[in-house]
């Protein structure tokens, strides 16, 4: 196996103990809420979000990976939410999710509702918790950057937007960008200005993050989409087609699965240049914008 995915393979491993630790205990008579928060998070996922953080903190100077920890947790916690959310009736319908029967399948709409609900509240709780425990502003400017992407000005924008194409038939690229470095750029930016703030990252640094986020986002949405014409349901763990039956705005409506796979090479390239400033030091952001750009799953 390769340096870059058995480190993958570890990293993953690790994410998982790491965030389970976060996570409510199964009991009290709220006890069904807590297994619908546990059943999402703990259903698998990549762990992209957390990966980000913890690489960038090191990158930048960050020693002490424990204080990442609960904003790791965090991001994955807002990040599930986000999936609880667009699988319900009233979003994308879809009935699987990670491999498992999505939660409101599992638990019912109202319950998947809360879930989400409870896994946000849980990601700022954990934030918070943390910078009590250690006040600092690189703690406290990593959490509002998380707050920004998940919130109106990011995540939430991003999804509103992708909604409302879907039933206005919108197919211009300006909306296409705005709903991809919304709907997922935004959370994946936040990530990495996350750990880049907690570990007192320089103006140029942030910058380089931030481009590096807009277009590695970017990215990680046109593969998902292009993924949804010819992955599997065995690797991706979702029914796919579904972009195209819903009249979703994708780059394949606009311009086509070839083109748009051309493009992906050419975001996978700007994502690459904007590392430059890290020099080798960045060759984990690096083997994961090229796996990115190849993904199956
Ligand atoms: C799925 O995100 C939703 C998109 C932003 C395309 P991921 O592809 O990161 O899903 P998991 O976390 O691995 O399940
Ligand atoms: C969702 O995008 C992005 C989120 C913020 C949840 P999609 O709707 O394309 O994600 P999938 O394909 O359902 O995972
Ligand atoms: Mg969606
Ligand atoms: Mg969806
Ligand atoms: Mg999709």
């Amino acid at each position: 196996m390769s340096d870059f995915k058995n480190e993958l393979e570890q990293e993953v491993e690790f994410i998982n103990d790491l965030i389970s630790r976060y996570l409510p205990d199964e009991t009290g008579l709220d006890k069904k809420i807590r297994e619908a928060m546990n059943y999402s998070v703990n259903a698998g996922g990549k762990r992209v979000r957390p990966m980000l953080m913890l690489e960038v903190y090191k990158l930048c100077g960050g020693d002490d990976c424990q204080v990442v920890y609960p904003f790791m947790a965090a991001l994955e916690c807002i990040h599930s939410y986000s999936l609880v959310h667009d699988d319900l009736p009233a979003m994308d319908n879809d009935d699987y999710r990670r491999g498992m029967p999505s939660n409101h399948k599992v638990f019912g709409e109202a319950n998947a509702v809360l879930a989400g609900d409870g896994l946000l509240s849980l990601a700022f709780d954990t934030m918070l918790a943390a910078i009590a425990n250690n006040p600092c502003q690189g703690e406290i400017k990593a959490a509002q950057a998380v707050s920004e992407g998940a919130g109106v000005q990011g995540m939430v924008a991003g999804q509103v937007t992708d909604l409302a194409s879907e039933k206005s038939g919108a197919r211009d690229m300006d909306t296409l960008r705005f709903i991809h470095v919304n709907k997922t750029g935004a959370m994946i930016r936040a990530s990495l200005l996350a750990g880049g703030c907690v570990a007192g990252a320089d103006e140029e640094q942030l910058k380089a993050l931030s481009d590096f986020g807009y277009a590695y986002g970017d990215l990680f949405q046109m593969t998902d989409d292009i993924l949804d014409v010819e992955g599997s349901f065995e690797s991706m763990g979702k029914t796919l087609g579904k972009d195209a039956r819903e009249g979703k705005l994708t780059y394949i409506s606009l311009v086509g699965l070839e083109e748009a796979k051309k493009i992906a090479g050419q975001t996978a390239e700007n994502a690459l240049a904007a590392l430059e400033i890290f020099g080798e030091k960045a060759w984990l952001l690096r083997e994961l914008t090229n796996a990115t750009l190849s993904r199956k799953s």
